[in-house]
């Protein structure tokens, strides 16, 4: 038995969900390109969850679903307030997801209809939590969701307190298309073999957060913020990222394990990073990614990912940078419950084999014994 290094190549499940073939990224084999110019974010996750668009009424009837459950029981809210000042968001988000199953009397109930009913309303309520987060961190009252909006609007809504503007709604709900789904990348993988144990769909996507978390995966959007904020200015970018490039260090929304011609999501993110630069009269955020991408293409030849753009965007849109990835999770457990419910359907436990390659005919020495 040999091991294969991060399972690069390795194919360990089967899913109708999304595919990447030869670099196309499809969802229910519709391409990304056409439901990131066309479709709302709520089509997207029926989508996701029936393999089929959903017809007005369906998208109408799971719009009203999402606003039924997209309040949190009060002693959620009262549990974040006992969060300590200065936790990592990310953490946060993974901790409140998990008190949720403490507080929904169906959490543990295996039936198909109960497992999709809390896929939706893990959908409606992540958005809520992430919200009330911010605002209970920054020393505001969290603000209950409205019924009847999308999931863009209703998030930019908790967490200003405003009507958001057409053109960010339209932006934040783009940007949650994008992020829907993405075949097995790490997070999806940690809620398959989580839920394969048969536990319950909080459990996997506590584990897919905690997963998502780290700046190889879904932290990165993060870490390029904390990047572009580091290097300040437009003169900068060059000496910056030169340095970084001759030390060997990896820059951050960079790389891919699965695409090497490019992420297809990123020229999406960065034709909006553009329009939200001249919207806001500032393209610096834009102009610096550009000649960022310019360098580390032209030197390493590696293409931006879905994380790079996506950072300048969302500070285009007013998000503080701790929030990015939460918002990554508010869209992609769109993604993480539909893999879910497809792994319950057809479940086996997920059980690899290690490589050994500790020591051998090795025995037990009494502690008095030992040098
Ligand atoms: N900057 C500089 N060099 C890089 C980068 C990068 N962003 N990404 C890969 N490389 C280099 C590595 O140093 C390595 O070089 P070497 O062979 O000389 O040692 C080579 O390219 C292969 O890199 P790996 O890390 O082995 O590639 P892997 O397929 O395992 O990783 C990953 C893919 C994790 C995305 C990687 O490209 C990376 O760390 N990128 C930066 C973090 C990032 O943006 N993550 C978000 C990915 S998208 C998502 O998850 C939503």
């Amino acid at each position: 038995m040999t091991a294969t290094k991060g399972l690069e190549g390795i194919v360990a499940a089967k899913s109708s969900i999304s595919s990447i073939i030869d670099g196309v990224l499809t969802y229910q084999g519709i391409n990304i390109d056409e439901l990131a110019e066309q479709a709302t974010f709520e089509e997207v996750a029926y989508l996701l969850w029936h393999g089929k668009l959903p017809t007005q009424s369906e998208l109408d009837g799971l719009i009203a679903q999402f606003g039924e459950y997209a309040a949190v029981p009060a002693d959620v809210i009262a549990g974040l307030r006992l969060y300590p000042k200065g936790s990592n968001s990310m953490a946060a988000l993974r901790t409140v997801v998990s008190s949720l199953a403490l507080f929904d009397g169906e959490a543990n109930d295996m039936s198909g209809e109960s497992n999709y009913r809390k896929a939706v309303k893990l959908q409606a309520q992540l958005p809520t939590v992430v919200a009330a987060y911010a605002r209970i961190r920054d020393g505001k009252e969290p603000i209950a969701p409205k019924k009847g909006v999308g999931i863009a609007h209703n998030f930019l809504y908790m967490l200003t307190g405003e009507e958001p503007a057409q053109v960010a709604i339209e932006a934040m709900d783009k940007a949650l298309v994008l992020h829907a789904d993405h075949e097995l990348n790490a997070s999806t993988f940690a809620a398959r073999v989580t839920v394969a144990t048969l536990s319950d769909i909080y459990s996997g996507v506590t584990s897919a957060i905690g997963a998502l978390k780290g700046p190889l995966h879904g932290g990165a959007n993060e870490a390029v913020m904390v990047m572009l904020d580091e290097i300040g200015s437009l003169e900068n970018v060059e000496p910056f990222i030169q340095n970084k490039l001759n030390n060997k260090e990896k820059v951050m929304g960079f790389g891919h394990r699965v695409y090497k011609n490019g992420d297809p999501r990123a020229k999406h993110l960065m034709q909006m990073s553009r329009q939200l630069g001249e919207l806001n009269g500032d393209m610096t955020l834009y102009e610096m990614s550009i000649k960022i991408e310019d360098l580390v293409t032209g030197q390493k030849g590696l293409k931006p990912n879905v994380d790079f753009y996506s950072a300048s965007c969302y500070t285009m849109l007013g998000i503080p940078r701790d929030l990015f990835t939460p918002i990554f999770a508010i869209s992609r457990v769109s993604g993480w419950t539909a893999h879910i419910l497809e792994q319950y359907q057809d479940n086996r436990l997920i059980r690899p084999r290690a490589d050994y390659v500790g020591p051998v005919d090795q025995h037990y020495v009494p502690i008095a014994k030992r040098g």
